[in-house]
């Protein structure tokens, strides 16, 4: 067989696997020998490119980085939908459609509303060609590399009964079960979470390395097809067709006839939706046939053939029996209310289920910090209300004080003292958290600390997850990072231990056999070889993010230098202000982290940067601030970034008083292009930068 034809194969094959494992949820063939077939298919691409397939599932895992997304104009405006809160306004609706239809028959559609971002995908015969966010409707951002991570859409549709050319929409959407898992990992980075799965999809449709879209494992289910001239007569004619085309159409939608069956199906989906792997906020209906479509038409903003429902967010009264304190990797204290429901007011703690709300079952919910607690007023025993925001993370509302009256309650103090070490807290001013300062003994920011330096984006141990560093923390194994180094078989074999989740109350069992220690070993050692920005990362200084690290290490280059650089050193480094500055100088001045650092140095870690300093073209943009914003002609920003500091400019983030030059391109955002005009900073065209530094 040729390359063309091995290539060819293993493309049908794995896509074949691909299909009947997203589409019948049947496994033919084990991971393993999946990931082995896709290694060989994408080894064969990259000797014969020409050959790859349009439909390569090799796409699937991403890998190519996007700097600036393209805007393009959609080909059928994306339009909303009116909403509807109540059954008059639903009935209202129907009165509309009849009258519109001057009293024909017609069926409705009944859709769930799913709570994601709307996409829409081209494709060209049959080929998958674009994918684009909805944007403001008219145009939007192209993803395509992005969207081609979602497993359950089809690269290539075999069908010979197919249009030349169509659109199909979508919800894009990131299942509840990766958003838990990708805040969790946020959390241990010390990183913003997401405040909901909406959010996070959206972010993650939109990152510059599709190879990290592919981690989140992102969906979309399909809802609507487009052509240019009619091809099915109704919508029910569409989703049946690109169902079996092998599009991953909605679940749930149903046919009926009239507005009391539409009201039947709102009932039915009110429970049953939180069975469903993404948070849905309401119900679409839309008129089945596509001439009665086009007969009622479209208002400026939305279809009149189509409406939404929201569903209210489900509210339920709650005992607050105990609040308690988590301290994180930080040391910032958050507490957290420990609820049970009406029915469980007698019941010892340890045997409450919690409050029934959209389908689980609530005990916890995080009040944030002591001033969120203040805002409330709330009191211990006190009668509060529950509510699940973006029906996933659960808040309480508001407290219903009359019951004050006939349940007695007791005022909260928040502790002086940390929760797990015994140190007295202390607040920084104008900061919410309290935090433990004790931060070289204090357990959980210990073990915090040794999660967040293995994590993927830091050394990169990952034979070290999964409970194992919980397991050598509590044994005394590990106490700081630099005790993984002087890990060895001998220490490591034979060790077991249960792990209780409290949450689920599930033990799992963590026991490191023969194979899991050679793993372990060689994650460690393999993590030697980690470049010193990741390294500096890892340490977990305070607002010391990955990309703070990155750039510190670029302008720095050492580990000595970094140490030895004076306030005035650091914050000359551009966009690192004084909070950063003050924070890198209190790190190293604490005896614990000096040693911390000479030990890791001593156990090999990367402590410099072989990265080579940016070569100077000339220096006609010394001491001038940039800020680039738009999409451009002739280079990517990127590229313009690079032309900016090689000529000695500086790139800020943000406009501010500061800022020299904004470097416009087109749809930049209108309140920038403002603000920078308020504040007198130049604009620049990319012709008249060009000419600035061809001028040097
Ligand atoms: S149909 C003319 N069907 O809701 C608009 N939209 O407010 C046609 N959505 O932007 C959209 N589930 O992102 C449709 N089953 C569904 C939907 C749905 C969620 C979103 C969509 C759209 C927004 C409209």
């Amino acid at each position: 067989m040729n390359p063309e034809q091995q290539i060819q194969e293993l493309t049908d094959k794995l896509n074949h696997y691909n299909y009947r494992y997203y589409q019948d949820s049947v496994s033919e063939i084990s991971d393993f020998e999946f990931d082995q077939l896709l290694k060989e298919l994408k080894a064969l691409e990259d000797v014969y490119p020409e050959f790859r397939q349009a439909d390569s599932p090799t796409q699937r895992v991403g890998g190519t980085i996007t700097k600036s997304f393209n805007t393009v104009y959609h080909r059928y405006p994306m339009l909303s939908l009116d909403n509807t809160y109540n059954e008059q306004e639903l009935r209202n609706f129907d009165d509309r459609v009849r009258r519109g239809l001057d009293g024909e028959e017609f069926e409705y559609i009944c859709e769930l509303k799913f709570d994601g971002i709307s996409l829409s995908f081209t494709y060209e015969n049959g080929v998958l060609v674009r994918g684009v966010t909805r944007g403001d409707g008219t145009r939007g951002d192209e993803i395509t590399t992005n969207i081609k991570t979602i497993r359950t859409l089809p690269l290539r549709v075999k069908s010979d009964k197919l249009p030349p050319v169509f659109e199909i929409r979508g919800e894009g959407f990131m299942p509840l079960s990766s958003f838990q898992k990708l805040n969790e990992e946020m959390e241990t980075l010390g990183e913003n979470q997401y405040a909901n799965p909406r959010n996070a999809a959206s972010g993650s449709f939109k990152l510059q390395d599709s190879g990290e879209t592919a981690r989140r494992q992102l969906d979309c289910y399909i809802y609507s097809f487009l052509t240019d001239t009619e091809f099915f007569k109704s919508h029910e004619e569409s989703l049946l067709a690109l169902k079996s085309w092998g599009f991953n159409v909605s679940p749930g939608w149903k046919k009926v006839s009239n507005i009391d069956d539409v009201i039947a199906y709102i009932h039915e989906w009110e429970e049953k939706r939180s069975t469903l792997p993404l948070a849905t906020d309401g119900i679409v209906i839309k008129v089945n046939s596509f001439e009665q479509q086009r007969e009622l038409g479209f208002t400026a903003k939305s279809p009149r053939w189509a409406i939404s429902f929201k569903y209210k967010a489900e509210n339920k009264p709650a005992i607050l029996r105990m609040v308690t304190y988590q301290v994180g990797r930080t040391g910032a204290i958050t507490p957290v209310a420990n609820l049970c429901d009406l029915t469980e007011r007698a019941l010892p703690y340890k045997d409450v289920k919690g409050v029934h709300l959209s389908g689980t079952r609530v005990k916890r919910a995080t009040l944030h910090n002591a001033n969120e607690l203040l805002r409330l007023g709330l009191e211990l025993g006190d009668t509060v209300f529950v509510e699940k925001s973006g029906e996933i993370i659960p808040k309480i509302t508001g407290v219903d004080v009359t019951q004050r009256e006939l349940f007695p309650t007791e005022p909260i103090t928040f502790p002086t003292k940390c929760p797990e070490c015994g140190s007295e807290l202390q607040r920084n001013e104008g900061e919410v958290a309290f935090f433990c300062p004790n931060d070289s003994h204090c357990p959980p920011q210990l073990k915090g600390r040794i999660e967040h330096f293995i994590h993927r984006k830091a050394m990169n141990i990952e034979s070290l997850g999964e409970g194992k560093i919980e397991t050598l923390f509590d044994l005394g194994l590990v106490n700081t990072p630099a005790d993984l180094y002087d890990l060895n078989e001998g220490n490591l074999l034979g060790i077991e231990k249960s792990i209780l989740n409290e949450e689920t109350g599930k033990v799992k069992k963590i026991s490191f056999r023969e194979k899991t220690v050679e793993n372990i070993l060689k994650g460690i050692e393999l993590s030697k070889t980690v470049p010193f920005k990741n390294v500096l990362f890892a340490l977990g200084i305070r607002f010391v993010g990955a990309t703070v690290a990155e750039k510190l290490a670029n302008y720095f280059k050492s580990i000595e230098a970094l140490r030895s650089a004076s306030y005035d050193q650091l914050v000359a480094v551009p966009e690192i202000g004084g909070r950063i500055a003050m924070s890198i100088e209190s790190y190293f001045s604490v005896p614990e982290n000096q040693q911390l650092v000479a030990r890791l140095q001593a156990a090999g870690l990367q402590m410099e940067s072989d990265e080579k300093p940016v070569e100077k073209e000339s220096d006609v943009l010394d001491g001038k601030t940039f800020v680039i914003s738009g999409v451009f002609e002739n280079y990517d920003r990127d590229e313009l970034k690079d032309k900016i500091e090689v000529n000695g400019g500086r790139i800020l983030s943000g406009v501010s008083g500061k800022l020299n030059y904004l470097l416009a391109g087109a749809n930049m955002g209108p309140s920038k292009l403002e603000k920078a005009r308020k504040l007198g900073v130049t604009i620049l065209s990319e012709e008249e930068f060009l000419a600035m530094i061809d001028n040097k």
